[in-house]
């Protein structure tokens, strides 16, 4: 039986920097990986579990449907499976079974910039004499390094429940092509993308009646009060998810509900909110099947098949580092 030991990766930028740039920037914006605090991390998991964050229930269709016709397609007889953002894992897991279960699997190196997600995900995976379980906590590619450092076995990577849709459209193709370079021609990747669909569903997803997805928003101000010190009254900020359609993306913001100044110890400086001024914090970016082989391509890999669940509202695509592509 392995033991789990957690490695530690340094974050690429504080978040205290960040911070400031963002709220110090016109128009305020904040990324969307700071949401994933401790606290952060239990919402994203209740956001997960609610009926309206559809996501996360079509990406389990695909995997209950396809999974053995998933592990099929990984040639490789063992391959070690690196998942990026990796999450409470418990959709992972079903993959890992079968996995295991065609005895395909050597290792699991899941990456996670919150340690509470990491901790979520070895309740779901524990080790066993046929899984090793080797967790990273830090930033994707830091977290990459890592594990490519200690493995030369091919790969299998995963970046799953729609994560790409959080990056724009040049940052999600630099992310990949990054990862193609960290990855060897003949690896492959399994990529969750949410498909374009009726707004109203978006909407529920986004800003759904029970104000769960508007806590995980506002938690970004509590995370700020707590670690650097601001006094971000919450109740003055207003969740506003709405859905763009020249970006085909849906777009969270926090809107300020009156002019005020927001003290933070850790800057000694205040920040000036106009009345109904807006911080940035999110896009999810939603996809079609066009956008997405043309991301393959331009990213150098190919598409082996592409995994729908039962309504084709969302696609988990197979694809492969294609060889020519990486020596270009
Ligand atoms: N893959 C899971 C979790 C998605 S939530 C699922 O499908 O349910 C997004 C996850 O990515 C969170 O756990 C968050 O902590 C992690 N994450 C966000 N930005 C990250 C970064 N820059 N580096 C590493 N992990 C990141
Ligand atoms: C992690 N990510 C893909 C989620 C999404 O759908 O963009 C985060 C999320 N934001 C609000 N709800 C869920």
């Amino acid at each position: 039986m392995e033991t789990e030991t957690i490695t530690q990766v340094e974050h690429d930028v504080p978040f205290k920097l960040d911070v400031y740039k963002g709220l110090t920037s016109s128009p305020k914006e904040i990324s969307s990986k700071y949401f994933y605090d401790d606290e952060g991390s239990l919402i994203f998991q209740e956001i997960t579990q609610m009926e309206e964050y559809y996501p996360t229930r079509l990406e389990m269709d695909v995997f209950k449907r396809n999974k053995s016709a998933i592990v099929e397609r990984v040639e490789a007889e063992h391959v070690d499976v690196v998942e990026l953002g990796a999450g409470d894992g418990h959709k992972t897991k079903v993959l890992l079974e079968e996995m295991v279960s065609k005895k395909k699997l050597t290792r699991f190196f899941p990456i996670d910039i919150s340690e509470k997600a990491i901790r979520e995900l070895l309740k779901n995976i524990g080790a066993s004499e046929r899984l090793e379980v080797r967790p990273v906590v830090g930033d994707f590619f830091k977290g990459l390094d890592q594990v490519v450092s200690h493995s030369t076995n091919p790969k299998l990577a995963l970046f799953l429940g729609s994560n790409i849709g959080n990056f724009g459209p040049e940052e999600r193709i630099s992310f990949l092509t990054n990862l193609k370079q960290a990855l060897r021609p003949g690896d492959m990747l399994l990529i969750g993308f949410d498909l374009k669909k009726d707004i109203n569903k978006l909407m529920n997803a986004y800003d759904d009646p029970h104000g769960v997805t508007k806590r995980f928003n506002l938690n970004l101000l509590k995370r700020i009060n707590r670690e650097l010190g601001g006094n971000f009254d919450l109740e003055s900020f207003h969740h506003h998810a709405f859905y763009n359609p020249r970006k085909g993306a849906m777009e969270s913001s926090l809107l300020s509900l009156k002019e005020q100044d927001v003290y933070i110890e850790e800057y000694g400086v205040s920040f000036h909110f106009d009345a109904f001024e807006p911080i940035l914090l999110e896009h999810s970016y939603k996809f079609t099947m066009t956008e997405i082989n043309t991301m393959a391509k331009a990213c150098g890999f190919f598409t082996v098949e592409n995994f729908f669940d039962s309504t084709n509202g969302y696609v988990n695509s197979l694809w492969k580092v294609n060889s020519e592509a990486h020596f270009h």
